[in-house]
């Protein structure tokens, strides 16, 4: 184990008394970046998309996960799959990344090797004398699980049980009636010049928004109204005040609604999903590695309208939100040089970062980690 990877342990698996951000170098280092896509995105459950999202038979959505080309697909006979994107002839990516639509089958862009779309091989152009024995270049499956309308992969052969982990925020969900949002959309999709980790501590925490976001999210979601509502290494949930409160249309159509309705829930499931609920929409990006210094993010959402006024994945205030947040990461990014940096404390306001911090420590290196914890917010919700 080298020295880098010894104090990245150290560091990930400290309570919150004694938790200091990662040691910079953890941000840039190749080694690292392997670990985490050898023991998190290759064998851990990662969020894909919004079942919503993949509509009709032949819909798909084809993307890259730590290195592995992916496509999970809905097929003719009504199934959702989750298959290597790799021709099984010389690897050639077989569908184009981000949502699209198969017509008849999938066919290989090389030597027009051809699949159907759960995955079989039906045909390979000159094979005369019958060769390729079709069975064994059928494309390989991954474990697919869904969540609140959520879909989840896990590259692994003996993949643990996600819903044993995540029914356990159900019951703090109650208030939102998430089975009212029908209607899923895609969100932004951006290759951000900063680590995933980076992504992901600024995603998760409010403590940010009011310097990098004054004019945009500190506005109705102000840091200091924010809280933490529960936790641990394998998920986390916290919460803020909505200012301005919901808008006056919605609250004409449903009447006066019960106090966590005019708070919204940071719902956060590491490795990369995170996860704004209001009463309005469920609104999220998703992060996920593109070697040590870049990363994929990934947006989307859903409502209960097809154009609710809220949280629409790509509306102006959406896309100016994110460009601040891409902008500092990728700032954060530029000072990640240092290798004996061992990062500043962090404080009670960032709890959050240190259940992710936590998630890695138990994932990376089996180390033991903090209780789970919940606070007075929580009784608001449950
Ligand atoms: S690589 Fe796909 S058909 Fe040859
Ligand atoms: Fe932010």
């Amino acid at each position: 184990m080298s020295e880098l990877i010894k104090r990245y342990e150290h560091a990930a698996r400290q309570p919150l008394d004694q938790a200091n951000s990662l040691p910079f170098a953890v941000y840039k280092d190749a080694q690292v970046a392997e670990l985490e896509a050898d023991k998190i995105f290759h064998r851990q459950w990662v969020f894909v998309c919004a079942t919503g999202m993949l509509g009709e038979a032949g819909r798909y959505f084809a993307f890259t996960l730590a290195g592995e080309s992916i496509a999970v697909v809905h097929g003719k006979d009504g199934h959702i799959r989750a298959m290597s994107n790799n021709c099984s002839h010389r690897g050639t990516p077989l569908l184009k990344s981000g949502f699209g639509q198969i017509e008849k089958n999938i066919v290989c862009p090389y030597h027009a090797w051809t699949y159907s779309d759960n995955g079989e091989l039906k045909g390979v152009p000159f094979d005369t004398n019958k060769c390729v024995d079709k069975q064994r270049h059928e494309l390989p499956k991954y474990a697919l699980q869904e969540w609140m309308g959520l879909l989840f992969i896990n590259l692994s052969d003996t993949p643990s049980d996600l819903l044993e982990r995540l029914n356990q925020i159900n019951p703090y969900l109650q208030h939102f009636h998430m089975d009212r949002f029908i209607q899923a959309y895609e969100g932004v999709a951006e290759h951000w010049n900063c680590n995933w980790k980076l992504a992901v501590e600024n995603g998760i925490e409010s403590y940010h928004l009011f310097m990098v976001h004054r004019e945009t999210l500190e506005v109705n979601t102000p840091s200091k109204k924010a809280y933490y509502i529960a936790g641990d290494a394998n998920w986390s949930l916290t919460g803020g005040e909505i200012v301005e409160k919901r808008s006056v249309l919605s609250k004409l159509f449903s009447g006066d609604t019960p106090e966590p309705l005019n708070q919204y829930m940071l719902i956060y499931l590491p490795p990369g999903f995170i996860g704004i609920l209001s009463y309005d929409s469920f609104d999220w990006i998703a992060v996920t590695p593109d070697g040590p210094e870049n990363c994929f993010v990934q947006g989307g959402g859903m409502s209960e309208h097809a154009s609710g006024e809220n949280g629409k994945g790509s509306d102006a205030f959406t896309a100016a939100f994110l460009q601040e947040d891409k902008d500092i990461c990728e700032l954060v990014q530029s000072g990640m040089g240092s290798r004996h940096h061992q990062g500043g404390k962090l404080l009670e306001v960032e709890r959050i970062v240190v259940d992710f911090h936590q998630y890695l420590a138990k994932h990376l290196f089996n180390s033991p980690v903090s209780d789970f914890r919940e606070t007075e917010a929580a009784e608001m919700f449950k």
